[in-house]
């Protein structure tokens, strides 16, 4: 089969390699129908992680379900189906916790918790930016969709975004009401804010240094801050009255920049920190690393982030963290879908065949072009 692969630092192809296969009897192979690249895909690519050459990459998969193992009862093939992103046993503490994220059987590096497909110490599977993509513990780990190719733009977003946009708003704790900061408008901030709305949040804003982003955060009912126009937690605070917002949710991540380019990892947390009022909630689902070997201070290449820890505990604020539970979201999110009540969809910007992955990946890394969110179709 044809799949995208990891050639080094600044360079995908797209190879044939052999195909996936049934291995365990809890396993469904899916034949991928979308697979999208994600932020989270530029860290590999930038050469900022460990990930091996010959890795396939693609986390956010969807498809229909080609083969499936003997032990697999609730699918059957022809079924369509999103993979989320954790690759999850289902069983362990935390997976019957509702931590799929952090699933203690999945990942054998050690002192690593969670899984998932074609990513950097997230275990041995290979991505679904392929024709096909093998499942382990199908059973637990699909989520089922309605027949046909309705909704297919919308439904892509279940593997991953919609759901960890959703997990920074209810880590940040936002209720109906709410004012809410997020910063970041790619697409993991332009799906939390939508979905801070659809928790019910008063007033939402999107904070981001790319206009055509911000442009589409107005599309999602939330106030652009551009980080061109001076300290985005001040014009939050000022636009609060000097309140601060209630909830911040951070979708920047570690390589997050100022106006000129430059790269402080510390920023964002502090701006959060700053523009969120005392006792509130923050969410970070944006990614942080313990080893960054790119980073741009020493302390950062070990994870240590010097942020205002101090502040925050003056203000009583509480932090959330990590890698998003997608299963804890998404069936109810894909009903949200059907029901017209979300159009995750609108941040989707270009559409191309598997095949274009290589130009795909450098622009969507340069923001060229309005490269906000390109999603794959292997059989294009
Ligand atoms: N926790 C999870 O489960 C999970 C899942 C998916 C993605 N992520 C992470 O979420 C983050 C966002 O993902 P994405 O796909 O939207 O990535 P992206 O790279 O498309 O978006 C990041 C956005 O942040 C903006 N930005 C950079 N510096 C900024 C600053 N100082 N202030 C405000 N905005 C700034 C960029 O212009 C860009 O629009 C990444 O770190 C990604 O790895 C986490
Ligand atoms: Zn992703
Ligand atoms: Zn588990």
């Amino acid at each position: 089969m044809k799949a995208v692969v990891y050639k080094g630092p600044y360079s995908v192809a797209v190879e044939d390699v052999p195909d996936p296969k049934i291995e365990a009897p809890t396993d469904a192979i899916i034949k991928v129908t979308t697979t999208n690249i994600c932020g989270s895909d530029l860290h590999m690519y930038e050469g900022r992680t460990a990930v091996e050459e010959g890795k396939i990459l693609g986390h956010e998969n969807m498809g229909i379900v080609e083969e499936v193992g003997q032990a697999v009862t609730w699918f059957r093939p022809g079924d369509r189906v999103s993979v989320p992103f954790n690759v999850a046993c289902g069983t362990c503490r935390n997976c019957t916790h509702g931590w799929t994220s952090f699933c203690l059987r999945t990942n054998p590096a050690e002192g690593v918790d969670g899984a998932a497909y074609g990513y950097a110490q997230m275990g041995p599977y290979d991505g679904g930016q392929a024709e096909y993509l093998q499942v382990p513990f199908a059973d637990f780990n699909l989520l089922r969709l309605p027949e046909g190719d309705e909704h297919e733009q919308d439904f892509t977003t279940l593997s991953d975004i919609f759901p960890t946009g959703y997990h920074g708003a209810d880590m940040a704790g936002v209720r109906p009401g709410d004012t809410v900061a997020v910063f970041g408008a790619g697409p993991v901030g332009l799906l939390a804010a939508h979905s801070a709305r659809l928790r019910g949040a008063a007033e939402v804003f999107s904070v981001d240094r790319e206009p055509d982003r911000l442009a589409l955060a107005e599309q999602f009912d939330a106030v652009p801050v551009n980080i061109a126009d001076g300290d985005p937690a001040e014009q939050i605070m000022a636009a609060t009255r000097g309140r601060g917002a209630d909830c911040g949710i951070e979708a920047v991540g570690y390589q997050a920049h100022d106006r000129d380019g430059n790269e402080h990892p510390e920023m964002v947390l502090d701006w959060l920190v700053a523009s969120v009022r005392s006792t509130g909630g923050i969410g970070v689902v944006g990614v942080y690393v313990p080893q960054d070997p790119g980073a741009a201070t020493e302390p950062a290449k070990e994870g240590r982030i010097g942020f205002n820890f101090g502040k925050l505990f003056q203000k009583g604020q509480h932090l959330g963290t990590g890698q998003c539970p997608v299963k804890r979201y998404s069936e109810q999110l894909r009903d949200l879908i059907i029901e017209g009540r979300a159009t995750p969809s609108k941040i989707i910007s270009h559409e191309l065949p598997l095949t274009e992955a290589p130009g795909a990946y450098e622009k969507f890394d340069t923001r060229a072009d309005g490269y906000t969110k390109v999603i794959l179709h292997p059989a294009a």
